[in-house]
């Protein structure tokens, strides 16, 4: 995981460290290329001298050199696309260079810089997965982790990856963003100016749950583009694996916030596409930093889960899924079928309790492999005398009570107020 990676100075490298390539394990052997002698100095070349291997010394300055070279390379492969697609505005003149692969474009005023419809390289090549994965080796080195600091409402936040804001943007030490319309200012005069005039106290959309102070919106990646992309941006600061950022048509998001006197403050959201052929319920699900750890991604992901069960649908979450993204669903899935599990009584005239995977499916709305794999990890499952038993001891019983007192937040299906659409019978989203 790349979790906070970040460019360093020279000398915060150690070449001490490194291990050169190998031919063959066999050559490695014979010329002691595993073990590269260790030197004083962290930028001298400490690499013994090895027959076949590229004379190149591998110090920082050399990685360094090699870096840049690469990074401009790939500039201006993708400077050479985009200019073809769009031919620069008179704003654009002089400035695209900068730019470079992310996104960029003219900026109105001085504080006021909006993604603009840029065709991107990325924009070309064919959905493949609900969210688009286009990393190559490539974009190897722009996905190293590019802002040093957002603030966002009351927060400031340390971006964990790289996302594509303008390059601009980037080099401030921090980026000032609406809280309700995700738009960004390179200082927090700009912002003040922009919530002077931001209508917006709420994310956009229907507010189609509410319970507490906790509210979701509904917003369709096609009519709120800006506000999607904008979210997307966000979202990938926190997200290594999962690339979208404009093509948000296809999708759903659903934003989930806490109310108080100032207004409906964002605490995560998951995406969804309109129409999954692999019966994906989430896309992309994050809740941000300031909020994380307090069971927020578990309600995320049940309100997910009880969409699906309004869809007469089981669904589960798009892979892969994040090191964080697979700690969090398993602990959903097994406290959910848990749940079940212990409620259930023994039918008249049964001496236990009997239920199949599929009526687990239908109850919860999980797909079946994740309950096959849940009960499996949990290590529930017997086989005995031709039939499966599912065995509970005690203590898992009773860590699992304890556990679901302190899980005080919950999705309660009564304020839910909507209805599914069928997207395939809409034609175009
Ligand atoms: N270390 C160890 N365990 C953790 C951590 C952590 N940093 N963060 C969460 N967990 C565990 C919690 O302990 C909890 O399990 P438990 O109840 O059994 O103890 C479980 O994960 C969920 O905790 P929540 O507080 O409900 O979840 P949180 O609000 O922290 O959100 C989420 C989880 C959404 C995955 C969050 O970590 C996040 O946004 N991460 C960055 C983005 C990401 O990776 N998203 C998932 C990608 S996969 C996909 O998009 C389909
Ligand atoms: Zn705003």
């Amino acid at each position: 995981n790349k979790r906070l990676d970040e460019w360093v100075e020279e000398d915060r490298l150690d070449t001490r460290k490194i291990q050169y390539p190998r031919r063959d394990l066999a050559s490695a052997a014979t010329t002691g290329l595993n073990t590269p002698k260790k030197t004083l100095t962290g930028t001298t070349n400490s690499r013994p001298s090895s027959p076949g291997l590229t004379p190149d010394p591998i110090t920082g300055p050399s990685v360094l050199a090699a870096l840049q070279q690469k990074q401009q390379k790939n500039r201006k492969r993708k400077l050479d696309h985009t200019e073809s697609k769009s031919p620069p505005t008179q704003e654009d003149e002089g400035r695209r260079a900068s730019i470079g692969s992310a996104i960029g474009g003219s900026m109105g005023s001085l504080c006021d810089i909006e993604i603009p419809p840029l065709i991107t390289q990325q924009q070309t090549v064919p959905r493949q997965t609900g969210s688009l994965a286009t990393h190559s080796d490539d974009h190897a080195i722009t996905r190293i982790k590019n802002m040093k600091m957002i603030e966002l409402g009351k927060y400031r936040i340390k971006p964990w990856y790289f996302s594509p804001y303008p390059q601009e943007i980037t080099n401030l030490d921090c980026i000032y963003i609406c809280e309700f319309c995700l738009k960004y200012r390179k200082s927090r005069k700009c912002l003040e100016r922009h919530l002077q005039k931001c209508p917006f106290k709420h994310p956009p959309g229907n507010e189609i749950y509410r319970k507490g102070s906790i509210s979701f919106f509904e917003l369709d990646g096609r009519k709120n583009k800006l506000y999607a992309q904008n979210l997307c941006l966000l979202a990938k600061l926190f997200l290594d694996h999962k690339t979208l950022y404009y093509d948000t048509d296809p999708f759903l998001f659903y934003v989930m916030t806490e109310y108080d006197a100032r207004g409906y403050h964002i605490v995560g959201y998951f995406s969804k596409e309109k129409e999954s052929s692999e019966d994906y319920n989430v896309a992309c699900i994050l809740t941000l930093p300031p909020y994380q750890r307090k069971g927020y991604g578990k309600l995320l992901i049940e309100f997910s889960y009880e969409l699906s069960k309004f869809e007469g649908k089981t669904g589960s979450p798009e892979k892969p899924l994040s090191d964080l993204g697979l700690l969090s669903y398993r602990s959903y899935w097994k406290q959910t079928i848990l749940e079940i599990l212990i409620a259930l009584k023994p039918q008249e005239g049964q001496e236990k309790p009997q239920l199949t995977i599929n009526e687990i499916c239908e109850q919860t709305s999980i797909k079946k492999e994740d309950v096959i794999s849940t009960l499996t990890n949990l290590e529930l499952i017997n086989y005995y005398r031709g039939q499966y038993i599912l065995t509970l001891n005690k203590d898992l019983v009773e860590s699992h009570r304890k556990i679901m007192e302190k899980r005080k937040i919950r999705i309660d299906s009564k304020y839910l107020h909507w209805t599914p659409k069928d997207w395939a019978k809409r034609g175009k989203w």
